[in-house]
């Protein structure tokens, strides 16, 4: 936990996911306030059908993360006989359970689950049939929780996987109108502020620590400079928590940084994945221009 040693403190948003965190979050996509599931899932079912010609016949599609979500399937039913599906996820329960359902869908399409870090080198698994293109799908805007030198390497680390003929479908949260980033994040269930107290909750579990939940607030704001929400927990009182073997302590109004959700204009991260050799060919929008799905391939060295 060497974050909390930092100043100001931090803990890595990969905490927020254990088995409730995981369950808070799909309960996060379902909020009115939330615009990015929705929006994303209109946009890829408007769109799906011009997607798939752009990715065109036999393409090997490759979803970092493992797609037991509906904007996998809204994909999938567009494809033209997909070569076929490679999910790739850390979890190999989750995995396996969505590689299933997806293997009982798609009969016609082969699933090669891959349980690996996507944000590590891995091996891509042989399709029996010999894929025409191969594309790397990631929804979901996750790309903003990076840290942008973060996101470079990521894209970068995608390049290779896609290889020179590749492409790369990416959701990508828009910037806009603050009240509206701050209310996507600050709900008025709460859902989010739980979201946030599990972090602490889960490193009490796992890392036999003894932080009291009732001492935390949820705090998440827009830095308008960065382009991102910030995600905070604020101590309401001075305390102090056992992790381990340590005591760490915290002042009266002291913050932990949990996440940062970065925004992006269509410019900002077209030119992002240039940086990683990429090239935009297509961009999606819904009307308010809130969230886009995004079509690159590998640039050709001239
Ligand atoms: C997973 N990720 C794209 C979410 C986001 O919006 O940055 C995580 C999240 N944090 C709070 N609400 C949702």
């Amino acid at each position: 936990m060497q974050g909390l040693g930092h100043r100001p403190k931090t803990l890595p948003c990969k905490f927020f996911y254990d088995k409730r965190g995981s369950q808070l979050f799909d309960r996060i996509c379902e909020l009115e306030e939330y615009y990015p599931t929705r929006t994303e899932m209109s946009i890829m079912r408007r769109f799906s059908g011009e997607m798939a010609t752009l990715l065109g016949k036999e393409c090997l599609l490759v979803e970092y993360g493992s797609g037991s979500s509906l904007k996998t399937r809204i994909l999938l039913d567009a494809m033209v006989q997909p070569a076929g599906y490679v999910p790739i996820d850390i979890s190999e329960e989750h995995l396996k359970l969505s590689a299933q359902r997806l293997a009982q869908a798609y009969p016609h399409i082969e699933v090669l689950p891959v349980c690996a870090d996507y944000t590590q080198s891995f091996a891509l698994p042989r399709s029996q049939k010999q894929p025409r293109g191969r594309c790397v799908y990631f929804p979901g805007s996750t790309i903003g929780n990076f840290e942008k030198e973060e996101a470079l390497g990521f894209l970068r680390r995608i390049a290779q996987v896609c290889g020179e003929d590749g492409s790369l479908l990416i959701g990508v949260d828009l910037k806009k109108d603050p009240a509206v980033l701050s209310r996507a994040y600050n709900d008025s269930a709460g859902v989010t502020a739980e979201f946030n107290l599990n972090i602490l909750r889960h490193i009490n579990s796992e890392l036999d620590a003894d932080f009291d939940l009732a001492k935390w607030e949820h705090v998440a704001l827009y830095n308008q400079r960065r382009g991102r929400i910030e995600m905070y927990l604020e101590s309401a009182v001075e305390q102090r928590a056992h992790i381990a073997d340590c005591i760490v302590r915290f002042e009266r109004g002291e913050t932990i940084h949990t996440e940062n959700s970065h925004k992006y204009t269509p410019e900002e991260f077209a030119d992002l994945a240039a940086a990683a050799g990429f090239e935009r060919l297509k961009i999606w929008m819904d009307e308010k221009k809130y969230f886009s799905v995004q079509y690159f391939q590998m640039r050709l060295a001239s």
